[in-house]
């Protein structure tokens, strides 16, 4: 308990200043896994009581403003959970130099693949393959982010080496609604 107390004390504190390294440190000491050079903006919201590890945010991953993140779902006060099994808890993982776009809700289990990209408003339910776009309510797949037009072949190949066999997935197709 006196944990979860300090954890809400320094998430209050990180969620006040503006993205740094030291904003994304302050996130790692308020109960969120937080790997090298992650970048969190201003609203981001996670939903976790204050526990400990439902959130593991790794390196190079980019959470955009007023991202959701909800490990743990729970109705609250509503007698609807006294009545009825409706809250979930499980883990969340943002995977290597992952995009949550402005305003994402991430549900609870999601674990969002390396590379991937995840549309701005897009609630998303299931897991994201690496590299894939995906984006609406509920987010489906709209693409794969190498397909786009390449920038820097030098690029590629430095974070091939840094990132590892992840960039070899097989490519993703997009699905219909
Ligand atoms: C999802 C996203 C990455 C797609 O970019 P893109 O690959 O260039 O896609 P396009 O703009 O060419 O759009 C492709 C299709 O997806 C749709 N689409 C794009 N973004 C969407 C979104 N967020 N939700 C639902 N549909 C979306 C487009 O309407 C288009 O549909 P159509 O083919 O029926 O016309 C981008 O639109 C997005 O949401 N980026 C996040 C931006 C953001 O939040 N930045 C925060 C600042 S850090």
């Amino acid at each position: 308990m006196i944990r979860r107390i300090w954890n809400l004390i320094v998430r209050t504190v990180a969620s006040h200043i503006p993205p740094s390294p030291l904003k994304s440190r302050l996130y790692g000491w308020s109960g969120l896994r937080v790997g090298k050079h992650v970048h969190i903006s201003p609203g981001v919201y996670i939903a976790d009581g204050y526990r400990l590890g439902l959130v593991t945010l790794e390196d190079y991953s980019v959470v955009a403003p007023n991202v959701v993140l909800v490990p743990s779902s729970h109705p609250n006060t509503s007698f609807v959970a006294e009545i009825w099994d409706v809250s979930k808890r499980a883990p969340i993982r943002v995977g290597k130099g992952s995009w949550i776009g402005a305003g994402a809700v991430i549900l609870p289990g999601v674990t969002i693949g390396t590379g991937a990209i995840i549309g701005a408003n897009a609630v998303v339910t299931r897991d994201v393959p690496p590299f894939a776009i995906m984006a609406g309510i509920p987010a489906r797949i709209r693409g794969d982010v190498r397909t786009k037009p390449l920038k820097s072949q030098e690029a590629l190949e430095r974070w091939k080496k840094i990132v590892g066999a992840e960039f070899d997935a097989p490519p993703i197709q997009a699905e219909t609604e």
